[in-house]
């Protein structure tokens, strides 16, 4: 019958808790591969050193710019962090578009751009002859060889620029700036986005040392012991490490639990064969394995009445924050039918029902693999610390977290089932990552005060 169609279609997003239980220990394993020498060259899970030694102790102070690209929106900001006390940090930002053609034209094109909108901010706060320190957060995977040293290994989610990747980012954008030969500024930090939001809810909450990006991508960082990073100097104390989890399953590990859609999205994505994990759990692709399913149960006859629309072949049409919405419990199911409307889908009743549960065995399945993932690094956290029971917090930012409706108790969910050695608490980051990464030029700055 079309009901049990369209149930074997979604069962195939109904992981098992022992599927679940499989992949925290893959994800284990791979936490591993990254951090010994002879894998990390080639680990699916890249674990890159980010020369953050320790989360901010509320001694930082100073004034700052910082510059946030990588998520929905690029910023450009100035931080105030006053000493003291806690929770004195001010901030004024503003937002700038970064046009598709920029994203992906060249290298030169996008820094030139970016310098573009410092000048244009610099301008707006009137500060273009303060040459304040820098901080820039950049939510692509860096290979970092010190704080303020960073080569792009490759571009994830919509970015795609030319003559980038191999080349440091840091550099890229002093170029920039020497190019228009306008204003001087001192780059002092590039700043994963994850590492971001980890200080900025550590500057809260001492407890933090997890930063969980969901939001156009995916990714983790934690702080990790330095005897346990094999390939950078040294043994004492720790070093946030930067998983780059989105890339797990690049060794075809997580096959089992791929499905056609999985791969569709793959192939129609800006980097196939890469990031397969972040395409089953990020804001980025999840729309896109929804539409994919929705094509196939309208072939199929099961939806739409059997007919594909132009606007249903259109990639990219359901955005986080349409999955957030149609799987809203608040919403009637006529309100669903009129954002089916809007996105210009002609929706029955019965549609409206199927289309919700499609959106909702997806974003199910992501959040339950963050857990899993998430569940792997509290429990190695846990393990290096040799405690029998550990106490956490993660620090969160992104989209997808913030504005699904399930999501997050999911994750939650999850994360407990699966390490129940752990109690870990999830804090969202208010912020963003760009005060973090003013808290971690705060940091340098005092350490190179005292050096003076
Ligand atoms: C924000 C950060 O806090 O979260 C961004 O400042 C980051 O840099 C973002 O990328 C992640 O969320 P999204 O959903 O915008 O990708
Ligand atoms: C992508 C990037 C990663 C970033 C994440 C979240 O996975 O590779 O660096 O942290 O998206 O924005």
């Amino acid at each position: 019958s079309q009901r049990k169609e369209i149930d074997d279609t979604l069962a195939a997003f109904a992981l098992s808790p022992t599927q679940l239980q499989e992949v925290k220990a893959k994800m284990r394993v791979e936490l591993e591969r990254g951090l010994k020498k002879d894998s990390h060259p080639t680990a699916s899970v890249k674990m890159l050193p980010t020369y953050v030694y320790r989360t901010p102790d509320g001694t930082e102070r100073g004034k700052y710019l910082a510059l946030d690209l990588g998520g929905t929106n690029f910023r450009v900001l100035v931080v105030k962090i006053r000493t003291g006390m806690r929770n004195s940090v001010r901030m004024y930002n503003k937002i700038y578009a970064i046009p598709l053609e920029i994203m992906q034209g060249t290298g030169e094109e996008l820094f030139d751009h970016i310098v573009q909108c410092i000048s244009d901010f610099l301008d707006y706060m009137g500060m273009k002859n303060t040459r304040l320190p820098l901080g820039f957060t950049f939510s692509f995977p860096c290979n970092q060889t010190g704080i303020d040293k960073g080569d792009l290994v490759c571009w994830t989610k919509g970015f795609k620029a030319t003559e980038c990747e191999g080349y440091d980012v840091v550099d890229m954008l002093r170029e920039a700036i020497k190019r228009r030969n306008e204003f001087d500024l001192d780059i002092v930090a590039i700043v994963n986005d994850t590492v971001g939001t980890m200080m900025t809810c550590a500057y809260e909450d001492p407890k933090c040392q997890i930063g969980l990006i969901a939001g156009t991508g995916s990714n983790v960082c934690y702080m990790e012991e330095m005897k346990n990073i094999e390939f950078v100097e040294g043994d004492e104390g720790q070093m946030c490490v930067n998983t780059e989890w989105g890339g797990f399953g690049a060794n075809d590990n997580i096959e089992d639990i791929r499905t056609r859609y999985d791969r569709e999205v793959d192939g129609g994505s800006l980097n196939p064969g890469k990031q397969r994990f972040e395409k089953m759990t990020s804001g980025m692709y999840l729309g896109e394995i929804v539409r994919r399913i929705l094509i196939d149960l309208t072939k199929h006859g099961l939806l739409f009445r059997g007919r594909i629309t132009e606007r249903l072949k259109t990639k990219g049409i359901f955005e986080t924050k349409f999955l957030s919405q149609i799987e809203s419990d608040r919403l009637a199911l006529l309100q669903v039918r009129s954002i089916l409307q809007h996105l210009g889908l002609d929706s029955t009743c019965d549609d409206s029902i199927i289309v919700k549960e499609v959106c909702g065995a997806v974003s199910r399945r992501a959040a339950q693999l963050c857990g899993a993932g998430m569940a792997a690094v509290v429990d190695k956290i846990r393990e290096n610390r040799g405690l029998d029971n550990l106490e956490i917090t993660v620090g969160v930012d992104g989209t997808l977290y913030k504005l699904h409706p399930h999501f997050s108790t999911i994750l939650k969910d999850t994360v407990r089932e699966l390490a129940p050695n752990c109690k870990v608490d999830f804090i969202l980051s208010e912020d963003g990552s760009g005060k973090g990464a003013a808290l971690i030029t705060a940091v340098i700055d005092k350490y190179l005060y005292a050096m003076r």
